[in-house]
């Protein structure tokens, strides 16, 4: 889009334009002539198979114009006037590719897929005005500007990460974050369901996960990490709740990657069910952890562990449809196993020399589970550990290290990377957020806006075909320090918008002074939804 404003304003002399309000920066944007004058009657028809796409389009419209906005099945979808929605698979894009064309006379999506059509339907609602915006209270056209967008998206794994171990948010706030992870054409949530401090869905056939492991004693207030409030805190999502929200985001194009944690981060787990750990050590207390950090109990490496995890991994497929079933795989320590005489039997009959050999062993036992059952393993990159499982997928988030060598190897890889992806850390300087006041504390770190922006999930350091298996890039949001849902908002965004460029637009077109301009009419969307995001003009963040 700058190129052409730029070629614009070189022919012509004329001011240069304020760009779209679009994030992310579609591909190719071609101002037309005259606007579309969207209003209450402007109906939307579409073609078969577009029913999810055409009413989520309407009920969004309707939100803002106060009125049913219509949506009818038009096999034709040809007729001029309204939005019409229709899908064309010979067109010449990727997967998740649009066509937006909007004229005087019409508005239409073509996409390549349902996803592409969606996708097309969210840069619509980017173009409209802000909810709750003074332009929706009289009953004049919105002018939607004319142009022609051709659009697709540079990775297929878009993901953002929520923890709700650490802390649970209600089923409502996890749609409302879903619904937001679309309008940013975001497309994988990946679920951390399970930690030391709480295990959050309920498992049928291990009714003790959620009636011990999902409850602690206590918890670090704000502003001292090293104390307790004393207060009782827990809960869990129920299968009933999983599956709505499971669908509610498949109506959005968003795939939800569920983790169960192991071998570490398991101590919920094995505080519910203690024969699940090294029981066979001296001073075995497991407890469901009321302080944050890296702890030591591990899931033992046994055959009864493993029918465990077969069981539980059963009720997850029934419930997730996803492909990739993450197994966490991070800050295992191998302290326990190295003490138990039951651990190290095992060693000793397999010949392993290491913690990391059990580590490895255990990766594979649980990529076996997984590949009976027709999905695929993603861990984090300690999954790497004594030798990687043949087909697993690898999120990086140690830096790049681990990506790289995995992609050099032939395995796929997500980009997670603590450097530029970790949402958990400061906005702005972390002296300025603590002025006002501790509930503002973070974890650590600054990681403002434009750092995020200046990400590349392709390091330099591979080839072309190695490239290849760099699938996408994920924003991770560690939720220690997030006591409540708005706390996860001020955090998110607006970095996410920054994550959504990062994942969707092309490398050679991305522009941070560019980006922030339209940042600007992105934040009064967010105004729009009442998001309580961070904002990036405090002078630190820049
Ligand atoms: C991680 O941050 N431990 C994946």
């Amino acid at each position: 889009m700058m190129k052409t404003l730029i070629t614009a304003v070189g022919m012509t002399g004329v001011a240069l334009a304020a760009p779209l309000p679009l994030i992310p920066l579609p591909v190719s944007v071609k101002p037309g002539e005259g606007s579309f004058g969207f209003s209450k009657e402007t109906t939307i028809r579409f073609s078969p198979g577009l029913e999810t796409e055409a009413g989520l389009l309407a009920s969004d419209l309707s939100t803002r114009t106060g009125s049913e906005q219509k949506a009818e099945a038009d096999t034709k979808a040809k007729t001029p006037g309204g939005i019409v929605l229709g899908t064309d698979t010979s067109l010449d894009l990727p997967a998740g590719g649009y066509l937006l064309k909007i004229t005087p006379d019409n508005v239409t999506v073509t996409g390549k897929d349902s996803a592409g059509v969606f996708y097309g339907t969210r840069t619509i609602i980017q173009l409209l005005p802000p909810l709750g915006t003074d332009a929706w209270k009289d009953s004049a056209p919105e002018l939607l500007p004319a142009v022609e967008i051709k659009d697709y998206p540079r990775f297929a794994w878009r993901g953002t990460m929520l923890d709700v171990g650490r802390h649970l948010f209600p089923a409502e706030d996890v749609k409302r974050f879903i619904d937001w992870m679309a309008f940013h054409k975001l497309n994988v949530f990946h679920w951390h369901l399970t930690e030391d401090q709480g295990w959050r869905i309920e498992i049928r056939k291990y009714p003790k996960l959620t009636e011990v492991g999902a409850w602690r004693d206590s918890s670090p207030p704000y502003g001292n990490r090293k104390s307790d409030d004393g207060k009782r805190y827990g809960g869990f999502y129920t299968q009933e709740q999983i599956k709505e929200i499971v669908a509610y985001a498949a109506a959005r194009h968003i795939t939800i990657v569920p983790e169960i944690e192991m071998p570490g981060h398991a101590a919920a787990a094995i505080a519910s069910y203690p024969e699940l750990g090294n029981n066979d050590i001296p001073n075995y207390a497991p407890k469901v952890e009321t302080r944050w950090g890296v702890h030591p109990y591990t899931f033992a490496p046994t055959e009864e562990v493993f029918s465990f995890i077969t069981d539980v991994f059963t009720e997850v497929c029934e419930l997730f449809p996803s492909q990739y079933i993450h197994m966490g795989g991070d800050e295992a320590p191998k302290n326990q196993w190295e003490k138990s005489p039951r651990v190290k039997a095992l060693m000793k009959k397999e010949g392993f020399k290491t913690g990391h050999d059990v580590q490895s062993y255990f990766v594979k036992r649980v990529e076996k589970i997984l590949e009976a059952k027709g999905r695929r393993l993603i861990g984090w990159d300690e999954i790497r550990e004594g030798g990687l499982s043949p087909q697993a997928t690898v999120m990086s988030w140690r830096g790049e290290a681990g990506g790289i060598a995995s992609a050099k190897e032939g395995h796929d890889v997500v980009m997670a990377p603590n450097s530029h992806t970790y949402f958990d850390r400061y906005q702005a300087r972390e002296n300025q957020e603590l002025a006002k006041g501790k509930e503002y504390e973070a974890i650590g770190g600054f990681q403002p806006i434009k750092k995020v922006y200046s990400y590349d999930p392709v390091p330099k350091a591979l080839t072309p075909a190695e490239a290849k298996h760099i699938i996408g890039v994920q924003a991770q949001l560690w939720s220690e320090y997030f006591k409540d849902f708005k706390k996860v908002e001020y955090h998110a965004y607006p970095r996410m918008a920054a994550l959504a460029e990062v994942a969707w637009t092309p490398l050679d077109q991305k522009d941070f002074s560019d980006f922030s301009k339209r940042l600007e009419g992105v934040m009064k969307q967010y105004d729009g939804g009442n998001l309580n995001y961070f904002k990036p003009d405090a002078p630190a963040a820049k």
